[in-house]
């Protein structure tokens, strides 16, 4: 794969909560864009990198306060200077899937301008092969839709 699996893990508490007294969607996505810095911040070996893109997330399962959360993270895809990581979220007591996502970084110059990585990923089991393709189609489709933003900017005047 060219970078490693890297996991971690949060105890949902209080301040964590939504008003159903489960884990609020913000802080889950907040802790997975934080994964998602740790392995591309291992990979490049530099805190130099922003995140740029999150894609759709689909939360299927609520975590109740008190129960602790995995996220499992890997570098999946690389550009020229982008690297897109695939975050895994399951609850660490009864093992359900709670989410999953892909997140782009960009590796950045001192200016916060894109940098070359030079970071090559092969994948090397069929798991892998599927996060390639899944998220080199995200990169590709994420332009295209970046226009209709535009779009959008455009009826509201
Ligand atoms: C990230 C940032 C430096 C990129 O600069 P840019 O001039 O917009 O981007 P570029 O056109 O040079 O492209 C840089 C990379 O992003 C990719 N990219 C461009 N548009 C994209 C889009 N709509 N979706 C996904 N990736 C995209 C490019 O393909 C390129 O990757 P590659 O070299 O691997 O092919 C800049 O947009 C930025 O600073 N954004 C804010 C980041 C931030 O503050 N994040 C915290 C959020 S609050």
């Amino acid at each position: 794969m060219g970078t490693k699996m890297i996991s971690t893990r949060h105890l949902v508490k209080g301040e964590d909560l939504n008003h159903h007294g489960t884990l609020y969607a913000g802080r889950g996505v907040e802790w997975m864009v934080e994964a998602g810095f740790m392995t591309a911040s291992a990979a490049t070996e530099s805190e130099d990198i922003v995140c740029m893109r999150i894609n759709s997330l689909l939360f299927s399962k609520p975590v109740p306060k008190g129960q602790m959360v995995i996220f499992d993270s890997c570098i999946c895809y690389a550009g020229r200077t982008s690297l897109t990581a695939y975050v895994k979220v399951s609850n660490s007591k009864t093992g359900d899937f709670i989410v999953d996502g892909f997140f782009t970084y960009v590796y950045t110059d001192e200016n916060g301008r894109p940098k070359a990585h030079g970071i090559v990923i092969e994948p090397e089991n069929d798991l892998e092969q599927q996060l390639y393709d899944e998220a080199k189609k995200i990169q590709a489709d994420s332009k295209a839709e970046a226009k209709t933003y535009y779009l959008r900017k455009d009826l509201s005047k």
